[in-house]
């Protein structure tokens, strides 16, 4: 790590495929150190959910560009504000999750968040979760991790998730979707989904929340 200035303030990025866990881990290191929290993912699905409103095309690059150059962001208090309204909950659906994922395909959005990702790095951590932590936005991180799942076991979370709040859900399109966004996600030229080289991968298939927050704490403890 530099000696200077904003890269000795530590980050632990955790990348992985949609459903393996990666927010829920993140929030829960995060509040174990006291750190700050980057949900990337977030950042896509605002530009995605804000370019439909405005009536943009999800393959208009300029205008996401210079849609994610003017939007007001705030996270706080466990609420995502954009321009003043209340996105908390309209960026969570599947479809903004699918559209988050058509737009973060797009090399000139992803450059036009690198600086605002990057400004998350506040002492006294980071915690970053997304695709390209570790490979792309935070390449420095002392703490890498990729968490994985299979898809069967990713779609039956988000089908029990869904079920629990109520919403009538169908496993075998959610396991479709997750497939689809997963291969779209894995294969685009630009910063694709895959673990940094110095990254441990951990497999939660079969772990539960706590044992994969235990061995993440347990990684910032050995750097
Ligand atoms: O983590 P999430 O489901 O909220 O992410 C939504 C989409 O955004 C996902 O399909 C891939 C994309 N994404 C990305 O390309 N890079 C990131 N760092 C985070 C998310």
């Amino acid at each position: 790590m530099k000696s200077d200035g904003i890269a000795v303030i530590p980050v632990v990025t955790i990348d992985g495929p949609s459903g393996a866990g990666k927010g829920t881990v993140a929030s829960l290191v995060a509040d174990a150190k006291g750190w700050h929290l980057l949900d990337s993912g977030a950042l896509y699905r605002i530009i995605a959910v804000a370019g439909l409103a405005k009536g943009i095309d999800l393959a208009d690059e300029a205008s996401l560009v210079a849609l994610s150059e003017q939007l007001d962001i705030v996270f706080a208090d466990g609420k995502v504000t954009v321009d003043g309204a209340d996105l908390t909950d309209g960026i969570r659906t599947e479809e903004a999750g699918n559209s988050a994922s058509q737009v973060a395909a797009l090399p000139p959005v992803r450059g036009a968040i690198l600086t605002l990702q990057q400004s998350f790095r506040k002492a006294p951590g980071l915690v970053a979760d997304g695709r390209d932590m570790g490979t792309v936005v935070f390449p420095d991180a002392p703490v890498k991790v990729f968490l994985d799942a299979s898809a069967e076991a990713r779609a039956e979370r988000r089908y029990n998730q869904l079920k629990n709040k109520g919403l009538g859900v169908n496993l075998r399109a959610l396991l479709e979707q997750i497939q689809e966004r997963d291969a779209r996600d894995r294969n685009r030229a630009v910063a694709p989904l895959k673990p940094a080289e110095d990254a441990l991968i951990i497999d939660s298939t079969h772990m539960s929340i706590d044992e994969v927050v235990a061995t993440v704490i347990a990684q910032l403890s050995i750097k």
